[in-house]
């Protein structure tokens, strides 16, 4: 470059410093939430260098492109925009990679995350704190409004179950709301889990790990608030989402060894048992078929259910659609049908040893699980 080569600065533009927080904020069709969110937080940090990532599933309503208008004008704010992907967790962990800031925070588009104690959370952290986290139960914070009946006692529950996992006894451990430095997310990011609601969870379970094989602490704060109506736009709540959660829960407690979607699609198996009963006995009570026939339509019923349970369930994060639903569905009878093989020829072989009959029906379908399992993951979910 030579000396003449002059940069003009925008009108209006200031020194860039380095932000000392990232906000990541997860999306999915929160385009009216997104604008005011920024205003707040801006309001918020005054001149405490901040950055917001938005981390956006390509959603419908144009949230990303809201996003990018705002980017436009703002130096601070960033716009992740995944295609064809769907999940909380992972659009979590991508935002949180994506940034450098010492410190971050995670929090909702859609205003029920009071950003006022952010302040407070991140002052909490630089004083030492590895996790802050934001509570809705601790004194002084509540539930109140946000929440409804069922769902402040499903939360509660999911509480209790999740103490028993950490072994942190946290008024809050399924919060969405939380701020920590960026070292500790760093020691566990590998051992994270991709699929889920639950973030904060996952990262106290693997961070407490991680801690205790190196013989550290870690310290865990928290600060209270009070939990808001969401702004505008829909929760993304659903009972799939809570047996997913349960799925993460029980893997958790294999310490990853079983990973969820096995758990999940070992579920999703327990299910089709039921299906194939109840079509082998209707089928039977009304058309008096002969066996062979009655055992293929209830086979075939509980496949398909199998199928479309798990890509619902096990995989709604690559949930197949259009043609891609059909090959897979194809795909599905194909292995399973392999997977029957291998369940006969085990069974069979595990009954030749010392003829225990249930032992080795049991085998069999632990063998045909597996195989379905593992082959499905190739085949038909890539
Ligand atoms: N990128 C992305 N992908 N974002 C998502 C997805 C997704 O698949 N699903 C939800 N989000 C975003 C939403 O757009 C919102 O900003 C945030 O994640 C939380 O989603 P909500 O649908 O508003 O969840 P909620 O209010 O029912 O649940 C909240 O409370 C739970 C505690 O009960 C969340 O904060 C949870 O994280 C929290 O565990
Ligand atoms: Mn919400």
């Amino acid at each position: 470059m030579n000396a003449q080569t002059q940069v003009e600065l925008p009108v209006g533009a200031v020194a860039w410093l380095p932000p000392q927080l990232s906000i990541i904020v997860p999306t999915f069709n929160e385009r009216d939430n997104v604008a005011l969110l920024y205003e707040k937080l801006a309001e918020t940090f005054g001149s405490t260098p901040f950055e917001m990532i938005v981390v956006d599933d390509n959603s419908p309503d144009g949230t990303a492109a809201a996003v990018k208008a705002l980017q436009r004008n703002h130096p601070n704010i960033r716009c992740l925009q995944r295609i064809g992907r769907r999940g909380l967790a992972s659009a979590c962990i991508e935002g949180i990679s994506a940034s450098a800031a010492p410190f971050f925070a995670v929090m909702d588009a859609d205003h029920q995350h009071d950003e006022k104690i952010l302040p407070a959370m991140l002052e909490r952290a630089m004083a030492g704190d590895d996790i802050v986290v934001a509570t809705r139960y601790a004194a002084g914070g509540s539930a109140g409004e946000g929440f409804s009946a069922t769902r402040a006692a499903g939360s509660q529950l999911a509480t209790r179950l999740s103490t028993l996992l950490t072994g942190a006894n946290l008024s809050d451990p399924m919060s969405g709301f939380f701020l920590m430095r960026r070292e500790v997310f760093d020691e566990v990011a590998p051992s994270l889990s991709d699929d889920g609601f639950k973030i904060l969870l996952d990262i106290l379970v693997s961070a407490m790990r991680y801690r205790k094989a190196n013989g550290q602490a870690l310290r865990i704060g928290e600060v209270p608030y009070e939990f808001r109506q969401r702004h505008a736009g829909d929760s993304k709540m659903s009972p799939l989402i809570v047996v997913q959660f349960l799925g993460l829960l029980l893997s958790k407690m294999t310490a990853g060894l079983l990973p969820t979607s096995f758990l999940l699609f070992a579920l999703v198996g327990g299910t089709g048992l039921v299906v194939h009963l109840v079509t082998l006995t209707l089928a039977n009570a009304l058309f008096h078929p002969p066996f062979w026939i009655s055992q293929t339509v209830a086979a075939l019923v509980s496949m398909t259910s199998n199928f479309f349970l798990n890509n619902e369930l096990t995989y709604a994060d690559k949930k197949l659609r259009g043609l891609r639903l059909i090959v897979g569905l194809i795909s599905f009878y194909a292995v399973c049908s392999f997977g029957l093989i291998a369940n006969v020829s085990v069974a069979n072989l595990v009954y030749g040893f010392d003829h225990q009959l249930y032992l080795a029906a049991i085998i069999g379908v632990i063998m045909s699980v597996v195989f379905n399992y593992a082959v499905t993951r190739v085949f038909t979910w890539r």
